[in-house]
């Protein structure tokens, strides 16, 4: 075994400073992707959208990775979802945690994915890319989204059409959360599209704001630096491509300490 991941296993090793969490549930996706929740340290706060550095001990040693934590901020649990490596140093071990397990927090959250860093707008879109979800999967269940934006869109594009499955899962879990619902209404439309197989929505996320095929789809007019704010989540080159595509159409970026009208999470990227 490569992770003395039980608790019991390293308890005496376990750095000082930082949360031991257990694991809840884990859930596969693909061979690529999985789910994970873990209880919630008591007093642990974040802002629905922020990352955390989560960790396993490895040979003795922590080992930390950024994580969008996935859950929204009033969740008793907290949610993550990973992609799972071969030889990643942290997810060759934490595709491997099961219930009981115990992984490793560090306890401050941060991240530019979270409302306050917009400023006021009518539609959010929330563009993601594979993993890239993660950060919304915590928004798009967070009341708070609802209450600053009259719509809100959820765009989740993979290379293949199971890849999109836990952006699926999370759309029927808030429709049958009975609170939830009830905020969410039909304010939130999740569009999702893929670039290596048949599917009847295709194509990157770039192509589809570019030929306009997005918002045709979704009935919304072009993007309006008036009353459209985005999120960016994903890989580097996605991150430049879409933010380049949100600038020609007015929109400038922002940060926690200067709101504007749309925001990248870097943190991710090599
Ligand atoms: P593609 O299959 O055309 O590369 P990855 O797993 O490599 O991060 O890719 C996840 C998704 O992001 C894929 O559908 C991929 O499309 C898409 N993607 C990759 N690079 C870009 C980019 N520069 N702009 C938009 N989408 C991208």
């Amino acid at each position: 075994m490569n992770a003395p991941a039980k608790t019991e296993d390293f308890a005496e090793s376990i750095p000082a400073g930082v949360y031991a969490e257990k694991v809840l549930s884990v859930t596969h996706y693909t061979d690529r992707l999985f789910r994970f929740r873990m209880t919630r340290p008591e007093g642990f706060r974040f802002r629905s959208g922020e990352f955390a550095m989560i960790g396993l001990m490895v040979e003795g040693k922590p080992i930390y990775r950024a994580y969008s934590i996935a859950s929204p901020a009033w969740d008793e649990e907290l949610e993550f979802f990973s992609i799972k490596v071969p030889d990643g140093p942290l997810t060759q071990h934490l595709q491997k945690i099961q219930p009981g397990d115990t992984v490793l927090m560090r306890k401050k959250p941060t991240g530019t994915l979270v409302l306050d860093a917009l400023t006021p707008g009518k539609r959010l879109y929330m563009f993601s890319t594979g993993t890239g979800i993660a950060p919304f999967a915590s928004l798009i269940r967070d009341p708070e989204t609802y209450e600053k934006f009259e719509e809100v869109i959820l765009t989740h594009t993979c290379r293949e059409v199971a890849e999109l499955k836990y952006g699926f899962d999370l759309i029927e879990e808030i429709r049958s959360n009975e609170l939830l619902s009830e905020i969410v209404g039909d304010k939130l439309k999740h569009y999702a599209t893929v670039t290596r197989e048949d599917y009847p929505f295709q194509g990157r996320i770039t192509d589809l704001i570019a030929n306009g095929k997005l918002f045709s789809d979704l009935g919304v007019p072009a993007l309006d630096p008036a009353v459209d704010r985005g999120m960016i989540c994903g890989s580097s080159a996605m991150l430049k491509d879409t933010k380049e595509l949100l600038e020609k159409a007015g929109l400038t970026e922002g940060a926690n300490n200067k709101p504007a009208e749309f925001v990248i999470e870097r943190a991710f990227v090599g």
